[in-house]
């Protein structure tokens, strides 16, 4: 059958219709709202090419915990960036750090919004790489221990879930081992399975203040032209134990999103990470696109792809938006 027995616009004719037939739908329960932590007190400094993004000290991440959760949205990822850093990151594991002290701050202040922490060395390294160096080279196994520490101070401090970002090999297993060693059997792991050596990430390397003091991760995160490599990657990290599985970033990389979807039963997690985010807010603010429209079509279309959670640094604008 075809025209003009079939016309496709029929079902188009107004805004009920188009709700009855809608396939996609996003919506509060499928965001996770990334924050950055920094040391002192009433600090909310704005990052430059993140507009509407903070970093906050402990006390105002326990205001946005507060408010974020007002709005219905169930979680928030933390990142910690330290006042002082070192060869091995001490300050990662550190039981008074600048991330446990955020988390245990969001805790009481929202006890039912999800915590979740980021878990890497490079906020942490003076070097600003993920692990630890053996001459110029990130050092796998030495790692391993440091990262399963980290995950295991977060867990300590009270975070609900842990998400290791830093693409070692076996780190899932390491963290799983540790919590599991510890009491936080039930503490799930969100691996960032497949991350890409992105040019997205610019604007977070400058809020976390993590941009490598000399080379690249291209030794450790993904080749971008990587497909079947990201499924690999994302089997390994489900065989180690993850919970969740990550593809980050989210819109260059929706490919690997809905490959994972079609072979992996596990919820999906997409990072639409902070240059994807500057990419829209500069756009907007030039009065060249509606933001807030391409937002929200951004990441439908990566819920579309098989996102079932979606970290995006516009989760409150979203959320507010949204029908109640
Ligand atoms: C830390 C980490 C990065 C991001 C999340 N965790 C940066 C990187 O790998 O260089 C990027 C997030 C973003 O760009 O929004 N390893």
């Amino acid at each position: 059958m075809s025209f003009p027995i079939v016309r496709m616009r029929r079902l188009r004719r107004s805004e009920p219709l188009r709700r009855l037939v809608r396939e996609t739908h996003l919506r509060r329960d499928d965001l996770v709202l990334p924050l950055f932590a920094v040391e002192g007190r009433g600090v909310r400094e704005p990052v430059a090419s993140m507009p509407g993004v903070c970093r906050l000290s402990a006390d105002q991440i326990a205001e946005e915990a507060k408010a974020v959760a007002d709005l219905g949205i169930p979680a928030v990822i933390l990142f910690g960036i330290p006042a002082a850093k070192d060869a091995r990151g001490s300050g990662a594991d550190d039981p008074d750090g600048v991330v446990q002290r955020a988390v245990a701050a969001a805790k009481r202040a929202a006890p039912e919004l999800v915590v979740m922490t980021d878990v890497c060395l490079c906020e942490y390294t003076d070097h600003g790489h993920c692990g630890l160096l053996d001459g110029d080279e990130v050092a796998n196994d030495p790692s391993l221990a440091r990262l399963a520490a980290t995950a295991l101070s977060h867990a300590r401090a009270g975070a609900d879930v842990v998400a290791p970002s830093d693409m070692m090999d076996g780190r899932v297993a390491a963290i799983r081992a540790a919590l599991d060693g510890a009491g936080f059997a039930s503490v799930p792991i969100v691996a960032y399975a497949a991350k890409f050596a992105s040019a997205f990430y610019g604007p977070f390397r400058e809020a976390a203040e993590s941009t490598p003091a000399f080379g690249d991760r291209r030794g450790y995160q993904m080749d971008p032209p990587n497909q079947r490599e990201a499924l690999r990657e994302m089997a390994l990290d489900l065989a180690e134990g993850a919970d969740v599985l990550m593809v980050k970033p989210a819109l260059p990389y929706l490919d690997v999103l809905a490959e994972a979807k079609r072979r992996f039963d596990v919820p999906l997690a997409a990072y639409h990470v902070s240059g994807e985010y500057a990419m829209l807010m500069a756009a907007a603010e030039r009065g060249w696109i509606d933001g807030p429209r391409a937002m929200a079509e951004t990441l439908l279309s990566i819920k579309r792809a098989g996102a079932d959670l979606i970290l995006t640094y516009a989760a409150k604008d979203v959320a507010a938006r949204l029908p109640a």
